[in-house]
């Protein structure tokens, strides 16, 4: 089973991002419940919230439909923790008197679990005297402030009043709940995503590879208490967690430069990366023109990162590579192991339909120097994810 959350909306328009957040804890397996504010559903609807959070949601204390049971008390028994966004000045002010006069203003009051409160307001309202000192109140009795950023606001001004994004909530409070700090205090390079070889100034030679099998790496591990270099080629994902440094580069070249530059600080290291096995031998100066009935491109042999790695790295470091494989899979696999002197080596097979490139899910089997292999099932690559460093984890020395 797993944890359960309360998200408490109030009325702000922040409220519409509420609506990633839920869906970020139900997509990693959090069951959500959500009561809102008669001014919340201002700008979202219960439709929505419901069919989200697949819950119903509570907002009125004394609806005749009711169940016998008295909610605000169920539910505050009910949840591991409760997540106030977008939180109003109204419900901060609330929150810090004892004020119940609705489900949420009651619900707080009868919670034991950890609060997190995202406010989000006018950059002049959140300053005011007031304000401040409810959070401070709020703070001194152990709720979680999660402070607003800088930036654009809906009332059309700049300043401090933006409620935290959706994903950084999610990382905060996933991160709070998450008693598992198995990987806390590691160092851990990461590569991930395609790289793409420049033929001239508008073409490359790239690959399919998302990027998606690293970066789920990079906030599983991070969320592990790991402290993670992310060296990702072109990707459109984005990492959500203060303990990841992302380092962007584009071909196989500045990879390997990128990477030798952090190895030496490393406890863990995954080669996640579509890392191309050739490039272009030269970069015309200008656009290619059609005017050849055939053109032959000259590539030449890029640098293998992981088998440069895996020359100098230290016992107590751990080299993790991917094979990515359309035949004779486990045997190519263990090639690898070998030729790269990797310590694991995860075989995704292109062979399996829903694994590898541009797809949600993987499958893949890990096989290790000492002759293990551990095979998963077809499951979201945020899964994989943790079924990869929980194997690490077995090798860590
Ligand atoms: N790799 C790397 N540098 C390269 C090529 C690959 O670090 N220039 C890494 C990948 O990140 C992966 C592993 O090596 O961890 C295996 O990549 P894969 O493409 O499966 O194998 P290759 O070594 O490229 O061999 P081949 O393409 O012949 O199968």
């Amino acid at each position: 089973m797993g944890q359960k959350v309360v998200i408490g909306i109030t009325g702000g328009i922040a409220a519409y991002k509420t609506m990633s957040l839920i869906r970020l804890f139900k997509k990693n397996g959090y069951e959500v419940r959500v009561t809102a504010t008669r001014n919340a559903l201002q700008f979202v609807t219960p439709l929505t919230i419901e069919t989200l959070s697949q819950n119903k949601l509570y907002t009125d204390m004394f609806d005749p439909n009711r169940t016998m049971e008295v909610e605000h008390i169920s539910m505050a028994e009910w949840a591991d923790a409760l997540v106030v966004a977008p939180a109003t000045a109204n419900i901060l002010g609330k929150f810090a008197h004892g004020i119940a006069d609705d489900a949420l203003s009651t619900l707080f009051l009868a919670l034991e679990c950890p609060v997190f409160i995202a406010p989000a307001m006018n950059n002049n309202m959140f300053g005011n005297p007031v304000v401040q000192q409810n959070i401070k109140t709020l703070q001194e009795r152990g709720c979680r402030i999660l402070s607003p950023n800088e930036g654009f606001l809906a009332c059309g001004t700049t300043g401090s009043g933006r409620m935290q994004e959706p994903e950084e909530i999610f990382a905060t409070v996933d991160e709070f709940l998450s008693s598992d700090h198995s990987l806390q205090g590691k160092k851990m390079l990461i590569t991930a995503g395609p790289t793409y070889e420049p033929i001239d100034p508008v073409r490359f030679i790239g690959n399919h590879s998302s990027g998606l099998m690293g970066f789920c790496l990079a906030e599983a591990a991070a969320r592990k208490g790991a402290v993670v270099s992310l060296v990702t080629g072109p990707s459109h994902y984005t990492a959500h967690h203060r303990n990841i440094r992302r380092l962007d580069v584009k071909t196989a070249a500045e990879m390997y430069q990128q990477c030798m530059q952090l190895v030496d600080d490393q406890d863990i290291i995954i080669m996640s990366a579509a890392v191309a096995d050739y490039t272009p031998a030269h970069v015309a100066p200008e656009k290619i023109k059609k005017d050849f009935a055939q053109l032959s491109v000259e590539l030449v042999k890029t640098k293998d990162i992981l088998a440069s790695v895996g020359k100098i790295k230290r016992d107590n470091q751990l080299l993790i590579g991917f094979a990515l494989e359309t035949e004779n899979e486990v045997e190519n696999a263990k090639k690898k192991l070998h030729t790269k002197n990797a310590d694991l080596i995860v075989l995704n097979s292109l062979r399996t339909a829903g694994a590898g490139f541009r797809t949600a899910t993987n499958q893949v089997t890990i096989f290790s120097k000492d002759g293990r292999e551990f095979a998963s099932d077809l499951k979201s690559k945020q899964e994989i994810a943790e079924e990869i460093l929980q194997t690490a984890l077995l090798y860590i020395k």
